[in-house]
């Protein structure tokens, strides 16, 4: 019998392929599905984490790769781990470098034993491992460790996919051999194969034999340059394939119709750095599509920035304030465009919750996609 795993999953609701449910971490408890803010740098971009609860944030992201290049792991560790260091009391999920590093191009070298690469920041030279991005992972303590895999570009070959994979494979079974803290941490494998069916079909019956190891799976390597359509398909296609008793995270997700999209082929967990990026930078999510608030049309504009949004922003704030705010360059400008954007996108799947749990899933969001499409801002 197999040791009980430190993060779980219990199914709530199903309404046709799309599912509520619950996962249990060791900082608390996540309701599903979910979409999970990407702190990258041991914080998500101007947000407090008193800000992210209030917003509804159940659980962040941090990333192995810039983590270790700056401040350091071990440093991280010194201060008790990622947790205390940044104050976040809620669960964390690291990424593990498998996508930070392959997104460097010319600046890095894959070889069986891991990746060669040059920092982003000054040059200088690296190597990440399996071993040694789940030795980074268990010095930050997060809560959920993701294996140190390949993400090949979307519209890679089967010539170069089925290699990759291989050695994907390999290096999963060389995470789960150098994971040290397999009772307080939980580790997700990630199912590669592009946008091909059978060998998505490969990637996960050969990471499903170490499946006693696996609190859950990531499906990585979308959303990197493949049609959306083909996106899609593959959603549809491999994520009921996915064990059932375990949470089923899509991962660089986070484009609302694409997000109800994946909620409708059975994902759990998102993350995305879009609405905190687009929002620093004036873009703004409303029901009716994106409104980029710069726009001199707002100047004299007294409605909140979206009209059916009750979050902190909404209740205080005009668009022409916002919008001053981002001409003279004030720092509160992109703080209020992100703190709105994550809860737009945490407040969607909150609704998809209680839409799927009164089986009116597919209604939910059929209206939402005809709204979205009007633009009328
Ligand atoms: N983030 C987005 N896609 C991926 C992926 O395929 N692998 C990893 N590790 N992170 C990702
Ligand atoms: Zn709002």
């Amino acid at each position: 019998m197999s040791k009980k795993l430190p993060v779980t999953y219990e199914l709530y609701d199903k309404d046709g392929k799309a599912r509520t449910g619950k996962i249990t971490t060791p900082h608390g408890e996540i309701e599903t599905p979910v979409f999970m803010p990407v702190g990258t740098q041991a914080t998500v971009k101007g947000m407090t984490p008193e800000e992210l609860e209030e917003m509804g944030a159940e659980i962040i992201l941090g990333n192995t790769y810039h983590l270790y290049l700056r401040p350091g792991d071990e440093l991280v560790a010194k201060f008790g781990g990622l947790h205390k260091f940044m104050n976040w009391k809620k669960p964390i999920l690291t990424d593990s470098g498998g996508f930070q590093v392959f997104s460097l191009g010319d600046l890095r070298n894959i070889k069986e034993e891991g990746v060669y690469f040059r920092s982003h920041l000054d040059g200088s030279k690296h190597f990440i491992s399996p071993e040694k991005s789940i030795n980074i992972q268990n010095n930050l303590g997060s809560d959920i460790v993701m294996l140190f895999d390949e993400c090949p570009p979307g519209m890679s070959s089967k010539e170069y996919l089925i290699p990759s994979i291989e050695r994907t494979t390999r290096w999963a079974k060389r995470c789960v051999e150098a994971h040290k803290r397999p009772d307080e941490q939980g580790l997700f494998a990630i199912v590669q194969g592009g946008i091909y069916e059978d060998l998505r079909d490969k990637s996960l019956s050969e990471l499903s034999e170490m499946d006693e190891y696996f609190s859950g799976y990531a499906v990585g390597g979308l959303a990197v340059g493949e049609p959306r359509e083909d996106m899609y398909r593959v959603l549809d296609y491999i994520v009921e394939k996915l064990p059932e008793d375990k949470p089923r995270y899509l991962m660089g997700v986070g484009e609302p119709l694409d997000m109800l999209e994946a909620v409708a082929s059975g994902i759990d967990m998102m993350d995305c750095v879009q609405p905190s990026r687009i929002g620093r930078h004036g873009t703004i999510f409303t029901k009716y599509g994106r409104l980029v608030v710069k726009n001199a049309s707002y100047s004299e504009d007294t409605r909140p920035l979206d009209e059916g949004c009750d979050c902190y922003v909404c209740r205080n704030y005009t668009r022409g304030y916002i919008r001053h705010l981002f001409k003279a360059q004030e720092i509160l400008g992109g703080r209020l465009a992100t703190y709105h954007n994550l809860y737009f996108l945490l407040k969607l799947m909150k609704d998809s919750r209680t839409a799927i749990k009164e089986k009116r899933f597919n209604e939910f969001k059929a209206e939402f996609e005809k709204n979205y499409a009007m633009g009328k801002n």
